[in-house]
C-alpha cells in the first residue's frame, strides 16, 4: 500500500465503520505478504510505469489517461488479473480501470497485458474505496465489476465485507444512469447479502428476478471450475443505476 494515502474526508470517515479496537477505517482487506515470481517482478519494472497508476487525491481523466473516449467499466479486487484480462480482450472498445492491493497479483495482471497487448487496462494498487472516492468523478463508470469479493467467512469478520449499504451508497454514485454493477460469489450468504443490499439501494435496479444469468463477458477462472465440478454454487448480481 502507498504512504502517500491521505486522510480519508470528513464525510468518507463518518460513512466508514471504525474498527472500535484498532480505532481506524475497516478494511475489505488485509494486505497479505506474497512472494512475487520472477516474471512478475519483470513486469512490474517494465510495465508498471506505463499501466500502474498513481493514487492522488486529484480527479483522474480516462479519456487523457486511454488516450480515447470510450467506456469505462471500473474493477475491485482483480485477484491475479485472469478475468479482467480475458474480458479486456473481449470487450476492447472498453477501458478498465483495476484496483487490487496484493502486489504479486498487479505483477500477474501486467504479465497478461503484455502476453494479450492489451491497451485498454490501468491499475491501482490501492484500496479501491479510497480510489472511487478521491479519483473517480461522479456519474461517469459505465460499469463495476467486483468478483469473488472475500467472503469474510466469520460472523465476526462479516463487518469487513465490502458489500454492505454505507458503501454501495457511495458507490452507486460514480455510476453512469444506465450503468450497471455486476457481483459474483461463490459463498450463498454472501450473495443472499449482496442481493439484499443491492435491492434496497434506491438508485439500483435488478436487471433480473433475483440472481442473473452469467453474463457472457465473464469467464470462469479456474477457481471456480474447480469449484464447479466439486458441486459448488455461483451466483452473479446485476444491477442497473436508475
Ligand atoms: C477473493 S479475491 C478474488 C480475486 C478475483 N476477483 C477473482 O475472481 O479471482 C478478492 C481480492 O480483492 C482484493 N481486495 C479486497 N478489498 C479490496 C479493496 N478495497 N481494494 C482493492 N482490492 C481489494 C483482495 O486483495 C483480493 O485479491
Amino acid at each position: 500500500m502507498s504512504d502517500t494515502t491521505p486522510d480519508p474526508s470528513p464525510e468518507h470517515k463518518q460513512e466508514q465503520e471504525q474498527d472500535p479496537v484498532q480505532r481506524r477505517p475497516i478494511k475489505s482487506f488485509v494486505v497479505r505478504a506474497g512472494r512475487m515470481g520472477s516474471g512478475q517482478v519483470k513486469a512490474l519494472a517494465e510495465l508498471g510505469p506505463k499501466f500502474v497508476l498513481p493514487f492522488k487525491a486529484e480527479r483522474l481523466n480516462p479519456a487523457e489517461v486511454f488516450g480515447r473516449k470510450a467506456p469505462v467499466v471500473f474493477e475491485i479486487g482483480f485477484g491475479m488479473g485472469d478475468a479482467t484480462a480475458k474480458i479486456a480482450q473481449t470487450l476492447a472498445d472498453t477501458d478498465f480501470i483495476g484496483c487490487e492491493v496484493h502486489a504479486p497479483g498487479v505483477g500477474a495482471l501486467l504479465k497478461h497485458i503484455d502476453e494479450r497487448g492489451l491497451n485498454n487496462i490501468r491499475i491501482f494498487q490501492h484500496d479501491a474505496v479510497d480510489v472511487l472516492e478521491q479519483m473517480i468523478a461522479p456519474d461517469s463508470l459505465d460499469g463495476v465489476h467486483i468478483f469473488f469479493p472475500d467472503p469474510w467467512h466469520k460472523v465476526r469478520h462479516n463487518k469487513r465485507r465490502l458489500i454492505q449499504a454505507p458503501f454501495v451508497a457511495q458507490l452507486v454514485k460514480h455510476i453512469r444512469p444506465g450503468g450497471y454493477l455486476h457481483c459474483a460469489t461463490d459463498w450463498e450468504p454472501y450473495a443472499q447479502q449482496m442481493l439484499e443490499v443491492l435491492g434496497a439501494e434506491p438508485l439500483l435496479e435488478n436487471t433480473a428476478e433475483a440472481f442473473a444469468q452469467t453474463p457472457a463477458y465473464r469467464p470462469l477462472t479456474k477457481f471456480e471450475n474447480r469449484g464447479i465440478k466439486l458441486g459448488h454454487g455461483v451466483w452473479d448480481v446485476v444491477f442497473r443505476r436508475r
